[in-house]
């Protein structure tokens, strides 16, 4: 079982059956404990598709994805998922009550616990709201949660479990810039120690990042921080531009 979260691919390049192109080409780079990397690129560049190989969703054609060392396919599903939690793009909520949620990957988690990740996630104040608070039920798609709220569970999910490594596709971009900063403000010291991977639209959310990686159809066309990529990443300026 993985014990610090390092992920590590090496030359992976990864194409759907039938497709002439691979939607990720040659991809290379460190994801160390204890940093945050972040991954920007537009729409389609393969950024959701990096993260779901980590979770062996699939296996690239060539090339090694690996944590502390490991490959990543020489592990069971059990393990990946004890190790690594992905908040995905679009969050999914099952039947059952916000406890019931938050609780999904890991049972034993007293109440505190979900109220301390809700606090994380800024997403205290609209549980405490509900009538029955934690115990207030969920329909299955989470259809009577916001999407929002739906984004705000899901991280708050993700932080009950206390993974090596978090995985946040996207998470951010539909809370407001307020919001935004608050979790982001909150987050580090609740993953301290952890890898974390975040993909995001805005470019706000990452500056702080230890390390960005700029995709563009399927390749790492650029990383290293935020002042270093302003200076000399023309894909990097164009999305700080627009
Ligand atoms: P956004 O989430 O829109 O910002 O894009 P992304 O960077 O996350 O792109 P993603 O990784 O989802 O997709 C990369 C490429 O793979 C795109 O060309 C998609 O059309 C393609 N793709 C994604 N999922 C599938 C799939 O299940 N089957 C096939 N054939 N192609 C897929
Ligand atoms: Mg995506």
């Amino acid at each position: 079982t993985p014990a610090a979260g390092r992920i590590e691919f090496d030359n992976v390049t990864f194409g759907f059956p039938g497709a002439e192109t691979p939607v990720i080409n040659s991809a290379s780079f460190v994801a160390e404990p204890g940093k945050t990397t972040a991954i920007i690129g537009s729409t389609g560049a393969g950024k959701t598709v990096l993260l779901n190989l980590m979770l062996r969703l699939y296996d690239p054609q060539q090339g090694s994805v690996t944590i502390d060392g490991a490959p990543v396919d020489k592990l069971t599903r059990a393990q990946l998922a004890e190790s690594i939690s992905l908040v995905p793009q679009r969050p999914y909520l099952f039947g059952g009550t916000i406890a019931t949620n938050l609780r999904f990957g890991r049972t034993d988690a007293s109440d505190d616990e979900l109220w301390e990740a809700l606090r994380v996630a800024q997403g205290e104040d609209f549980v405490r709201e509900k009538e029955l608070g934690l115990d207030e039920p969920v329909s299955q798609g989470g259809t009577n949660v916001s999407g929002g709220q739906r984004q705000r569970l899901s991280i708050a999910r993700a932080l009950v479990a206390k993974p090596l490594v978090y995985l946040f596709d996207d998470s951010f971009s539909a809370l407001d810039v307020a919001t935004d900063a608050r979790l982001r403000a909150a987050l580090p010291d609740a993953t301290e120690g952890a890898t974390t991977i975040i993909v995001a639209q805005r470019v706000s959310t990452i500056t702080e990042a230890d390390q960005i990686l700029v995709m563009e159809g399927g390749e790492i066309v650029g990383r290293g921080t935020h002042d270093e990529l302003l200076t000399d990443n023309e894909v990097y300026q164009e999305i700080v531009r627009s």
